[in-house]
């Protein structure tokens, strides 16, 4: 493929953007009273508006161009059909399968995957449910009181964020609790309070040889061990794999053992068997509702023309800023406490999948690619970083997700949280200029003077770029299709960036040297092959190992 920026397209933008670098969003709406006609588009239960991104109807025309000159439409087929979209290591990218939609009928050798998925997710829905109906305990004949998820990275994120969203579609009464971190105190955390004889772990884990999941799993079963005959330790653990030998050696039963495969990738795998805690926390029916909402997402993303797909205009959108206008930060600021974990779910989904500098062929790529992602909730995070978004030198590009109907009664509450969702999007993209800012200090009474020397604090740019994505409320549905919608966000920029969204060799090295660094700590390792500053850390840390724990 040719590089993304020797294509016409780009030259076409290139020269278009020239022609906008004066103008403000203010004045882009100024100039355009149709403006909301081509940037308000619907689907799936969700409705994105892109009207306050420093972009005209001729930015949007170009940037399609660009994404056919970048053959989307045939990457998304080639991606359903099964082929080997994640290049650098051989694996087709069939998340969408699992919901059922393109790629169901996908052939990797074994007849199409989709009957395969059909039967993975009635096994471990029918796993859920004996577990809520009573059918399913532990060896004592007592329910199951507390599900604790052990996994990390794409394993963690994906059910965590959504048990943790939905919440309130909890009705099972089982407390599901999650452990990623290998620091211990995360595992301490969740087993407090909890009976060995009702708990019961899922062990999620799509290689079952990461270090993290597998040591918490580990002191799980030795937490375990203490109280329960170690005969019954078992009936105590799920096992959530591709690697179905491994969760076996592990000890877990071929009945609690719930596959899933190479073609699903960790961070596009909720919708698998690694959402069985899920289903766990908000029942089979709310996780078949999820699936639902992220079909839908699928069907909208497979069939609608570029002009009005979603998550090709949030991708064209996201690639505008991040190349055009030089965002290298991209803010998730969704207004719904139960969404907080969704920018690190995004920065996941995003970072790991687009944090790439070479291109499928190995070539360095010729124009940046993921922005940094992160956010916090609102209003929390306003009291924290958007006085940097607001009047930092830096501009960050921002999505403001807002569901419009709380999931609580108290609607005063949520009525506040829905203007500062609106002030947000609105202070961010128009400011507040000079002229504005003097009437504003005026009527709060301040003197001429006191105005000058205000004034330059107290204005506000604005022109930062936000798209802002509402839905009725947050239901299973709607949370399926939002995460639907930036999956598909994401694969769509990795073509127009020609990058493999599916491989995330960038945390390999980090996960050798600790291997070496554990050896030298604990081991007959040797320091020498460390660097001063490392040898001193590894030091330092041998010495406070060796030492007497204080305190607790
Ligand atoms: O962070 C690296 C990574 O490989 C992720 O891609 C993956 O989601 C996570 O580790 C967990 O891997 P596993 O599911 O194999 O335990």
């Amino acid at each position: 493929m040719a590089d993304l920026t020797k294509t016409e397209a780009w030259a076409a933008l290139t020269a278009h953007e020239k022609t906008l670098s004066r103008m403000h969003i203010r004045d882009l709406f100024a100039a355009d009273p149709r403006r909301l006609d081509w940037s308000i588009t619907e689907a799936a239960g969700l409705t994105l508006d892109i009207s306050k991104n420093r972009i005209t109807g001729e930015t949007l025309k170009l940037l399609v161009d660009l994404a056919n000159a970048r053959d989307v439409a045939g990457w998304r087929g080639r991606m359903a059909a099964g082929e080997s979209v994640n290049t650098s290591e051989g694996r087709a990218a069939l998340h969408m399968a699992l919901r059922g939609t393109c790629g169901r009928d996908a052939d990797l050798g074994a007849g199409p995957v989709g009957p395969t998925v059909k039967e993975a997710l009635k096994r471990f829905l029918d796993f859920a449910r004996g577990v809520h109906d009573g059918s399913i305990t532990g060896p004592s004949g007592k329910r199951f009181e507390t599900v604790i998820h052990i996994g990390i990275g794409g394993s963690d994120l994906g059910p965590r964020l959504v048990a943790d969203a939905l919440r309130a579609h909890n009705k099972n009464g089982i407390s599901v609790r999650f452990v990623a971190n290998i620091d211990a105190s995360e595992l301490l955390h969740a087993l407090e309070g909890t009976d060995p004889e009702t708990t019961l772990f899922v062990v999620a884990s799509k290689t079952f040889t990461t270090q993290e999941t597998i040591e918490n799993a580990k002191s799980a079963r030795t937490w375990l061990e203490a109280v329960l005959p170690k005969a019954d330790v078992p009936a105590h653990f799920a096992g959530v794999t591709a690697n179905t030998d491994a969760a076996r050696v592990f000890g877990i039963a071929d009945a609690q053992i719930f596959p899933f495969w190479d073609w699903v990738g960790g961070r596009f795998s909720v919708w698998s068997s690694v959402g069985l805690s899920l289903a766990l926390a908000i029942g089979a029916d709310g996780f078949e509702d999820f699936l639902a909402g992220a079909a839908q997402m699928d069907e909208h993303f497979c069939t609608a023309p570029f002009e009005q797909n979603m998550p090709v205009l949030l991708a064209l959108v996201g690639l505008w800023n991040r190349n055009f206008l030089e965002c290298s930060a991209h803010a998730v600021l969704p207004y719904d406490h139960g969404l907080s974990l969704l920018p690190s779910y995004l920065q996941q989904l995003e970072m790991e999948s687009n944090g790439k500098s070479v291109q499928r062929d190995g070539a360095p790529v010729d124009a940046p690619t993921s922005p940094a992602v992160w956010g916090v909730a609102g209003t929390t995070g306003q009291h924290a970083f958007y006085q940097w978004l607001h009047q930092g030198t830096d501009i960050a590009s921002s999505d403001v997700i807002l569901p419009l109907k709380p999931h609580h009664h108290l609607t005063g509450h949520h009525d506040i949280l829905t203007a500062h969702a609106i002030a947000q999007a609105e202070a961010l993209a128009f400011g507040r200029n000079a002229e504005e800012t003097k009437v504003e200090l005026a009527a709060e009474g301040l003197s001429g003077a006191q105005i000058q020397n205000l004034l330059r604090h107290r204005t506000f740019p604005g022109n930062r770029p936000v798209s802002v994505l509402t839905m009725e409320r947050l239901t299973p549905k709607t949370l399926g299709a939002l995460l639907a919608l930036y999956e598909h966000k994401v694969f769509t920029q990795g073509i127009l960036w020609n990058i493999n969204s599916f491989d995330q060799w960038g945390v390999e090295l980090g996960k050798t040297v600790a291997g070496r660094a554990l050896e030298a700590l604990v081991g007959e390792g040797r320091l020498e092959g460390f660097d001063a500053s490392t040898r001193r850390l590894i030091e330092a840390a041998r010495i406070a190992r060796s030492s007497k724990p204080s305190g607790t």
